[in-house]
């Protein structure tokens, strides 16, 4: 068999159009060359859709992966003291979890260090929530970063350009190439990302449902099990949970909004899918992180920590440290509001059946809430808050959501995708699981 010595790049994309399968030193080069920019756009687009079509198998998932998170600076996390625990959700509609889950953790004792992304299309992005906190910096470099983990113990940034630039060429490519719903495509860009930022053990929350990248349990299950089979390859531990995204998480979707939300859940006033998806994803981290040895007790603390006032005090430190109003984690009015708000009634009476979760998401993006092309910019005071969930019963024109946003005529947009978006109908529901599988 010929070697990548030999073959020119386009006898690669030749051999997996073909569905032919690469060697290490291959998938070395693939990547090594689209990074320094010897391989053009076009020519990794070729590569990127015949992997779509023809798959990667097991090992090459795994070169890929480990090839992508050497494509540039690997962060070192070794000076901070302790099993460095991450967690990564693949992406949904009003999930605000890294903002309540990161302190509430922290607060227990294990550090978090993590790189977060923005928003794009009908998901939010964690740099966005944070950036709609009067002064919140996310751009840090990575030495500050680890120095903020140490002394605070807790930072979140954004990804920066240096660490993993295989993906961020990669990814901006799928998004407009239509090869993003591919198994080990995901399973390379989310671990290679993890792995380049230091994380010893990896907390994945694979969302399942309308408003999540994997319409059905099994195709989250197959990627649940791709992305631990990878993450273990690789040397890291790796958890899997899969929840629900069949409806948007707690009930305020857009930026400023769902920070005003996180506050809620730290002081222990949030929704309780919130609450419990954090209690749950938190006991794993704290049973990774050595802080318990198992996840009852681990649960316990974190509730005690909310009770107790901890995991809010988290907050407002980590806020601090990153150039924020502390005082958000007391005044939540601080934050942005949105010029207009308005109250959708419901239709007709009925029970709320269901959601298009991806089109309440896109309700909030023509609100201003997210982006649908990169240079967008948002409106961190723009969004929703539902006020009926799955299973909740509702009177003709008793409230169904507000509307946040700049102008009437964007409440208007807002409101007619809305209502698309939301699904009632004559007899009653049952609420839907939040967990798929633990
Ligand atoms: N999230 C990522 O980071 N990468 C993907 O490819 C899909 C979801």
């Amino acid at each position: 068999m010929q070697g990548s010595d030999t073959r020119s790049l386009e006898e690669l994309i030749e051999l997996k159009r073909d569905g032919g399968r690469h060697e290490r030193d291959e998938i070395v080069r693939l990547v090594s060359a689209f990074v320094s920019g010897e391989m053009p756009d076009y020519q990794m687009a070729a590569w990127l859709m015949a992997a779509l079509l023809n798959g990667l198998d097991g090992d090459e998932t795994v070169w890929l992966t480990d090839a992508m998170a050497r494509s540039g600076r690997m962060i070192d996390l070794s000076s901070v003291p302790g099993v460095k625990v991450d967690k990564h959700s693949t992406g949904g509609v009003g999930d605000k979890t890294t903002l309540v889950l990161g302190p509430l953790v922290a607060s227990c004792g294990v550090p978090i260090a993590k790189m977060s992304g923005r928003a794009l299309g009908h998901t939010g992005g964690t740099l966005d929530k944070l950036e709609s906190i009067p002064g919140f910096r996310v751009e840090i470099e990575p030495d500050a970063f680890i120095e903020q983990v140490r002394t605070v113990g807790m930072a979140v940034i954004a990804q920066s350009p240096d660490i993993d630039p295989a993906d961020k060429k990669m990814y901006a490519l799928r998004d407009v190439t239509a090869t993003v719903p591919s198994v080990p495509l995901i399973v390379g860009s989310i671990i290679s990302k993890k792995i380049a930022g230091g994380a010893d053990a990896i907390v994945l929350d694979v969302k399942v449902g309308s408003g999540a990248f994997m319409k059905s349990e099994r195709d989250a299950r197959m990627l649940a099990r791709e992305l631990r089979r990878v993450g273990e390859a690789l040397g890291r531990t790796v958890v899997c949970v899969m929840t629900d995204m069949d409806q948007p998480l707690g009930h305020a979707v857009g930026n400023a909004l769902e920070v005003r939300e996180a506050i809620s859940t730290l002081r222990g006033d949030g929704p309780k899918d919130l609450t419990d998806l954090c209690v749950a994803l938190g006991a794993k981290m704290l049973v990774l992180g050595g802080r318990a040895t198992d996840e009852a007790g681990a649960a316990e603390l974190l509730r005690e920590s909310i009770r107790t006032g901890r995991a809010l005090d988290m907050f407002r430190r980590w806020v601090e440290a990153q150039g924020g109003d502390p005082r958000i984690a007391d005044d939540p009015d601080a934050l942005p509001f949105a010029a207009r708000t308005r109250t959708v009634g419901a239709p007709s009476s009925g029970w709320v059946a269901a959601y298009d979760t991806e089109g309440v998401g896109k309700a909030a993006m023509v609100m201003g809430a997210g982006r649908a092309k990169k240079e967008d910019v948002i409106d961190h005071a723009a969004g929703i808050v539902l006020h009926a969930k799955v299973g909740d019963r509702i009177e003709a024109g008793a409230p169904l959501a507000t509307l946040h946003a700049a102008t009437d005529d964007l409440l208007t947009a807002g409101e007619s995708r809305f209502l698309q978006a939301v699904r009632l109908i004559d007899g009653p529901v049952p609420a839907p699981a939040l967990f798929h599988e633990l």
